[in-house]
């Protein structure tokens, strides 16, 4: 049997247009999903809408359209967006949907049955944007830490998730197993703030208003929004093949805002549930305006990833927000920077090694080269075991990081051995040229899960096929050659 790989991105809000954050996201949990299929593993890979809020019913009231409606036509443009980013899940979930709902029921009358569910009466102060709920600790001032905006005071009766009663179990999972929040940084922070917050009961209803997961037996409530959004994660394999073959999720990517809800809430409800504790909650850092400043509307500081998308090769976007972001880090995004980048990485360093080698050794030998006779100059075995190795780490700009060393290296060999002044028929030309071949074959493979178009290209006008790990050892390829294409359109400002 095949190792399975259950990987998720958090599920978007789509009463706005996607922006940078979730671009980010779909792209970093698309390269982790690539990187385990391309290891030989069975990779599952989800993603999806969040639709049961209370803001979207707010949205589409101010356009007045039926809230359905206006949901069906924001979500378009998230599943655009995943085309466009060549994001390759294997299933895009929307909270709207009839599984989902019943999922969810089931979960509720579960945790009902067992008594962890209850009714009571509740009063916070609410954030509509967040959707979430503040303690006093958290916002004195009676302003939404995130937005800056007054917070709503809320007093309803309700249902009630015994959280609390899970505060001890949830503290001692996270400090017993170091790899479920990653990076280390973030499982900290949660540390911290379990040790200095009270862990309170959490309200998991809201009146039933005509927008929202109907409760089991108690219609006249629905669920709470984030209640119901962390269960899509199950819903997703709800059935038993795929339940059998995926669950416990290993690899939730969240980012930092969010981390709360993924590492104290939705373990425990898992727990409350009996069901298995995913492996891991990966914390991505967020993107930044130019300016530094979180990307807003107000500041006008945001750069819609359409219009990235618009101008750049999908690959060059692809690579500098697995690069120029440090992993588990907040990075400002900025344009001059990614043209950069693409000028002097991608087409100086990359583009232009597969271009000058492949038509040099056409033009003076043909297509075909074989290892016979050759020497080999490099271990490119090493360099995969190392990037896994990052990758594992969830270090993904380091692994990028010693993918370019190589690069650098091989342009550098190249440069000595200058096999443009040599005659085709001296064997140095063909040692030169076949080592290089070589180690633009283990780039092409290796950079795939980062630059899938990338990554094929360069193996089509090798002539070879992307046989993953395996595929890194010397000597076991013929390669005939195909003239490249220009992968890197030279950009000007
Ligand atoms: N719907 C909830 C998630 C429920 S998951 C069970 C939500 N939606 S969101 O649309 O606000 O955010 C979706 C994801 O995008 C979250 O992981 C969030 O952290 C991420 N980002 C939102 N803004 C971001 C940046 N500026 N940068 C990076 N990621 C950011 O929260």
């Amino acid at each position: 049997m095949s190792k399975s790989f259950f990987i998720t991105t958090a599920i978007d809000y789509p009463n706005g247009l996607p922006h940078m954050g979730h671009a980010y996201e779909k792209v970093v949990a698309d390269l982790y999903a690539r990187w385990n299929r391309q290891l030989g593993t069975d990779v599952f890979f989800l993603t999806g809408t969040d639709e049961n809020g209370q803001k979207l019913v707010k949205a589409a009231e101010a356009e007045k359209i039926p809230t359905k409606e206006y949901v069906d036509a924001q979500v378009k443009a998230f599943e655009k967006l995943c085309i466009d980013l060549k994001i390759s899940k294997n299933d895009f979930i929307r909270t709207t949907e009839a599984r989902h709902h019943k999922t969810c029921q089931e979960f509720w009358t579960k945790l009902e049955a067992k008594g962890d569910i209850y009714f009571g009466a509740y009063e916070g102060q609410y954030c509509l944007a967040c959707e979430s709920f503040y303690t006093e600790l958290q916002a004195p001032d009676g302003l939404c830490p995130v937005h800056g905006t007054k917070l709503d005071a809320v007093k309803e009766k309700g249902y009630f998730f015994r959280l609390s009663s899970y505060a001890d179990w949830v503290r001692s999972f996270i400090s017993d197993n170091p790899n479920f929040i990653s990076p280390a940084s973030a499982r900290k922070e949660m540390l911290n703030r379990i040790d200095k917050e009270p862990i309170r009961d959490l309200s998991v209803s809201r009146p039933n208003a005509g927008w929202g997961i109907p409760i089991p037996g108690h219609e006249d409530f629905v669920m709470y929004t984030w209640f119901d959004a962390l269960i899509n994660y199950l819903s997703a394999v709800a059935t038993p093949d795929l339940f059998k073959k995926y669950w416990p999720a290993d690899m939730h990517v969240i980012g930092k805002d969010i981390t709360w809800f993924h590492a104290v809430i939705w373990p425990a409800m898992l727990k409350a549930a009996d069901y298995e504790l995913p492996k891991q909650i990966y914390v991505h850092g967020m993107v930044l305006g130019e300016d530094g400043k979180k990307m807003s509307k107000s500041l006008g500081n945001g750069v819609d990833p359409q219009t990235i998308i618009s101008k750049f090769p999908i690959d060059s976007f692809r690579y500098y927000l697995l690069r120029a972001i440090p992993s588990g880090l907040d990075g400002a995004f900025v344009t001059a920077d990614l043209r950069m980048r693409h000028n002097s990485e991608l087409a100086n360093d990359y583009g232009n090694l597969l271009m000058r080698v492949v038509k040099l050794g056409m033009k003076k030998c043909g297509s075909d080269f074989s290892p016979e006779g050759v020497t080999g100059h490099f271990n490119f075995e090493t360099l995969g075991a190392k990037m896994a190795e990052s990758m594992n780490e969830r270090e993904h700009h380091r692994a990028l990081e010693l993918l370019w060393a190589s690069i650098n290296e091989v342009n550098l060999y190249l440069n000595d051995k200058a096999p443009w002044k040599l005659e085709g028929a001296d064997p140095k030309f063909k040692e030169t040229i076949y080592n290089a071949l070589y180690a633009i074959h283990s780039f092409g493979t290796l950079i795939s899960p980062f630059m899938p178009e990338v990554g094929e290209k360069t193996l089509f006008s090798l002539g070879t096929e992307n046989k993953g790990m395996r595929g890194l050892k010397f000597g076991i390829h013929q390669f005939k050659l195909v003239e490249p294409p220009v992968l890197f359109p030279k950009m000007d400002a």
